[in-house]
């Protein structure tokens, strides 16, 4: 269903699908109003991920005011700097590149051209993004689309044996793998599960702005739930993951250039499909800043 506001020039059109939304009658370079601002994020509340077509052209300056819509920003992390993503290319601190391309040998960005399994960006620190702002440069001929999946939802359809063995649960999130499951540089490989670096945060986290409960589960890779027998979160952690990822609760994104892409991370995992990495992929991403989750 589509839904105009009767004074505001924008279209919400959801995707039919268990989140997503379509903003239409946007340039996002323009100045938007507070009436604007206000509907973007009720839209952002209510649908968890926006997706903004044909904004072509945007600089980086541009990309951060928009983002600025929807909150302060931060900055990427030290941890993916270190390990030689976005440290090549001349963009302020708050944008991270996103891309296979290379520049003198040297990877100009975080990720590459293989998958990126499910995830919530930079859940291995204390206060991870509220949300993420990808903006579409150069994309591949195929492949590379990216997915997200609805953790209100996942949780609400969760079998309650399950939701009672986790609900006190606190999991550590792994911070010395990438998504793609590259090593981060300066952080040692994990050989236990019960000593992983990386931030604790409780399982089920309720979002700040609604009140609603998630499942928040960051990424699977090391994960371990607190003081739980190491069976026996394998064994939770399976049943959580395996259930977050069905596709009743997913949205797949096929990329054009001039898309822009907004996630809410309290809410939403999402992955990305790999792409040959003889075609190139350029996004650039911008982090809306978030609190400790609870
Ligand atoms: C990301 O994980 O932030 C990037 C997703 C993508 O490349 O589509």
């Amino acid at each position: 269903m589509t839904a105009r506001a009767e004074t505001l020039p924008i279209e919400i059109v959801p995707t039919g699908f268990a989140l997503g939304a379509e903003i239409r009658g946007i340039d996002v370079r323009r100045k938007l109003s507070a009436e604007v601002g206000e509907a973007l994020r009720e839209a952002w509340k209510q649908h968890l991920v926006l997706l903004f077509r044909g904004q072509t052209g945007l600089n980086d300056e541009e990309l951060i005011a928009f983002t600025r819509v929807f909150g302060p920003l931060q900055d990427a992390p030290n941890s993916e700097v270190t390990a030689g993503f976005g440290s090549f290319s001349d963009v302020p601190p708050e944008v991270t590149i996103i891309s296979n391309i290379e520049v003198d040998g040297k990877q100009i960005g975080a990720l590459g051209a293989g998958e990126a399994d499910w995830h919530t960006d930079m859940s291995f620190i204390d206060e991870p993004p509220a949300g993420s702002c990808l903006y579409a440069i150069e994309i591949p001929p195929a492949g590379g689309n990216t997915s997200f999946t609805n953790m209100h939802r996942a949780l609400d359809t969760l079998e309650e044996e399950t939701v009672s063995a986790v609900k006190d649960a606190r999991c550590v999130h792994d911070e010395s793998l990438t998504s793609t499951g590259a090593q981060r540089q300066g952080v040692p490989p994990v050989t236990d599960v019960r000593e992983t670096p990386g931030a604790r945060h409780p399982v089920l986290r309720t979002h700040p702005d609604t009140g609603r409960k998630a499942l928040f589960l960051g990424r699977r890779r090391n994960a371990w739930l607190i003081d739980f027998d190491v069976e026996e979160s394998e064994r939770l952690l399976d049943r959580l993951w395996t259930h977050a990822a069905d596709e009743s609760h997913v949205w797949e994104h096929r990329w054009r250039e001039g898309d822009i892409v907004l996630w809410d991370n309290r809410a939403v995992m999402h992955r990305r499909e790999p792409f040959a990495p003889t075609t190139r992929r350029l996004m650039h991403r911008t982090q809306v800043a978030g609190g400790r989750p609870y």
